[in-house]
């Protein structure tokens, strides 16, 4: 606060500015809990169940009659409808609280941050809609709904994941050696383009974050690729990217079609959020380009390049220098 006080050199009082406060109520972790961003040891927003803490931020409101907001984001994936709830209806009678004690209608807007999951499991939406979110709030914590505030909310991934794929082709098909003779293995890898660099949360924690993935088979300079349906014989497969290490995999024992073979190629589903945005430079590979599609009135499929790949080794060296 006083950080923004300084920079704004005292302007602020004199403006319809509206600065808000991220605040913490620790209702605890949620199913993930490297998503989870309210238990004890969490970074994020000023811990208010220590009543210090408390007081120093309604101090803050009383004082800075530019500070009309107040921000919750309890965590992502995991966190379920009833603890979002929970963390609306402790900004809520903060809000009220803090009203109060600056004798005037001082929190304008409320941010109840994000944290709706995405389903990763298959193509449904997961047992949620946006309209049982708004009726566990209404349950929850109806004052939010009453309209003396602006209520703001930022959904990630629930809006962002099924909106986007990856395709990725298969540079080379491996036969795995069953040497232990386990009977539950992988009989091939499928070496692809997609790994570590794009899908970190999947291959460095692959319980938490699994993808679904499908197989498109590909004939060169013939007709486009086909769906590589999972009724016909399948085979186990590892689905491996291009990095230099072990855990490069973004799938193990995955059932696909057993006829993959080279230039044919796997696609990752509901990869629209913390897919892309977590691109890392390992082995200094270039990000893939991105492309934007939409069905025309006349149902043909528009296809725009909005993101283009540079393949210039420049532009990979430059980010070392
Ligand atoms: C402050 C804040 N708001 C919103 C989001 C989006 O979360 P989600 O994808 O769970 O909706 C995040 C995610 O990290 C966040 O940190």
């Amino acid at each position: 606060v006083r950080i923004v006080e300084n920079e704004m050199n005292g302007k602020l009082a004199s403006q319809e500015a509206c600065v808000g406060v991220r605040v913490n109520p620790l209702l605890g972790s949620g199913a993930i809990e490297t998503l989870s961003v309210s238990n004890a040891r969490s970074k994020f927003g000023m811990p208010l169940p220590d009543v210090e803490t408390r007081e120093r931020l309604v101090g803050y409101f009383v004082k800075y009659s530019w500070l009309r907001g107040l921000h919750v984001h309890v965590g992502s994936q995991g966190c379920g409808m009833v603890m979002l709830a929970a963390g609306a209806t402790y900004v809520v009678d903060l809000a009220d609280e803090i009203d109060d004690r600056c004798g005037a209608k001082r929190i304008s807007t409320i941010d109840i941050g994000g944290g709706l999951p995405s389903n990763y499991g298959s193509e449904s939406m997961g047992g949620f809609s946006f309209s049982d979110y708004v009726a566990a709030l209404r349950k929850g914590c109806p004052r939010l709904f009453d309209t003396k505030r602006r209520v703001v909310t930022e959904f990630g991934r629930a809006i962002q994941s099924k909106i986007g794929w990856v395709a990725a082709e298969i540079e080379y098909v491996k036969n795995v050696p069953n040497v232990a003779n386990k009977a539950d293995f992988p009989q091939k890898t499928l070496v692809t383009h997609a790994g570590a660099d794009l899908f970190m949360r999947t291959c460095y924690s692959p319980e938490s974050f699994p993808v679904r993935i499908e197989a498109f088979r590909c004939d060169r300079g013939s007709s486009p690729c086909v769906f590589a349906a999972k009724d016909e014989a399948v085979l186990k497969y590892d689905i491996a990217g291009p990095l230099c290490f072990g855990g490069d995999k973004i799938g193990l024992g995955i059932e696909l079609s057993q006829h993959l073979k080279e230039g044919d190629f796997v696609v990752v589903l509901d990869s629209g959020a913390n897919c892309l945005s977590l691109w890392s430079h390992h082995c200094s590979r270039v990000p893939p380009p991105v492309f934007a599609y939409s069905r025309t009135k006349d149902n043909a499929i528009e296809i725009q390049l909005v993101k283009e790949t540079s393949s210039s080794l420049r532009h990979t060296l430059d980010f070392w220098k």
